[in-house]
């Protein structure tokens, strides 16, 4: 009797071991323990026995092979459930990637396409366009532009020092006009410049002020250039920027770098102004810092925000929105 348990116990073992499917070792369990199962079989033939002890001792091999079948039958159908089922995730896996990565197609930011713009109207009245660093001596940011150290203009601009070299000697230019000058430097005469780039202002930022924003410098020099020549410059980038239907107008203002100096404006089809930079004649101090002899050149000089253009051009209400870096504002424009 207990031979025929350990071979119905070391037979079940190895059919488990062998069993590749759950159904194989479902098998298993009812040949084994099931109602007529091997090991079921044998447990009814314990009341055969001659003696107690060979009872007992049968009984005792019986409840072992049967709990060691049962739990080598639940480990095995665990792992065999396991590997179906990764089998059946592969099968019926969906590939999305085909959906997921198809590129998005993306577009310059709304401020670099108005920068963009910009250029192409200059470009297109015959101007070149010219950069300078972001990162300025203060002789070429405040000294050169007319604004001596006390010079109260130099209040207007709240501004970053860098340390570098003597205390205050190196700031981030806060304004495009600098590059006038390193233009003036190094181009002869006659000039037709237009100088985009960022700026740096140490004032809180709110709706309508950044503290890093962009400007865009214009600089013509030549023999013979008048206030005229301003005004009607003005007005064709207002025409070819805008549209046919606006106008422009110069309103008188101050500036050290330029004199006379004057606000110009734009006047929309619905009648309103608004307020678009500053504008003047290239003063001749500008003038003999840049190399260039006043009596023989003379030339004007404008400088708008880039950003500000963007905002009127899309009605966007508060400037920082364009810095967020949130996807959903931008895709808009
Ligand atoms: N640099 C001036 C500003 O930042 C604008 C300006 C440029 C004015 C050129 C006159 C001539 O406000």
């Amino acid at each position: 009797m207990i031979d025929d348990i350990q071979a119905a116990r070391e037979t079940a073992l190895a059919r488990l071991a062998a069993a590749s499917t759950s159904d194989e070792v479902r098998a298993v369990e009812i040949e084994v323990l099931g109602k007529k199962g091997s090991l079921t079989d044998l447990k009814a033939g314990l009341g055969k026995l001659a003696t107690i002890d060979e009872k007992k001792q049968a009984g005792a091999a019986l409840n072992e092979a049967s709990t060691t079948v049962a739990s080598a039958l639940a480990a095995r159908l665990g792992e065999l459930r396991r590997a179906e089922r990764a089998v059946q995730l592969e099968v019926e896996r969906v590939d999305l990637t085909e959906i997921m990565r198809r590129p998005q197609r993306g577009h310059a930011h709304v401020v670099t396409q108005a920068w963009q713009r910009l250029e192409d109207v200059f470009v297109g009245l015959g101007f070149q366009v010219a950069e300078g660093p972001e990162v300025e001596t203060d002789w070429y940011n405040f000294e050169a532009l007319n604004m001596p150290t006390n010079h109260p203009a130099r209040s207007m601009h709240d501004t970053f020092y860098v340390e570098h070299g003597e205390p205050g000697s190196t700031v981030l230019r806060t304004h495009t006009s600098p590059v006038q000058i390193r233009v003036m430097q190094t181009i002869p005469p006659p000039i037709y410049m237009i100088m985009p780039g960022r700026v740096f202002r140490n004032e809180t930022t709110d709706a309508t002020h950044l503290a890093v924003f962009h400007q865009i410098e214009g600089l013509v020099i030549d023999r013979g250039i008048t206030l005229a020549d301003l005004a009607g410059t003005i007005e064709s980038f207002t025409k070819s920027f805008f549209g046919a239907d606006f106008t422009s107008r110069l309103r008188p203002s101050y500036f050290p770098f330029t004199e006379p100096s004057a606000e110009f404006d734009i006047r929309t089809p619905s009648g309103e102004w608004l307020e678009l930079g500053g504008s003047g004649m290239v003063h001749p101090n500008v003038l003999r810092a840049g190399g260039l002899d006043p009596e023989e050149w003379s030339g004007f000089a404008f400088g708008f925000g880039i950003d500000r253009m963007a905002k009127e051009r899309h009605s966007i209400n508060d400037v920082r929105e364009m810095y967020s870096n949130d996807i959903r504002f931008l895709e808009q424009f």
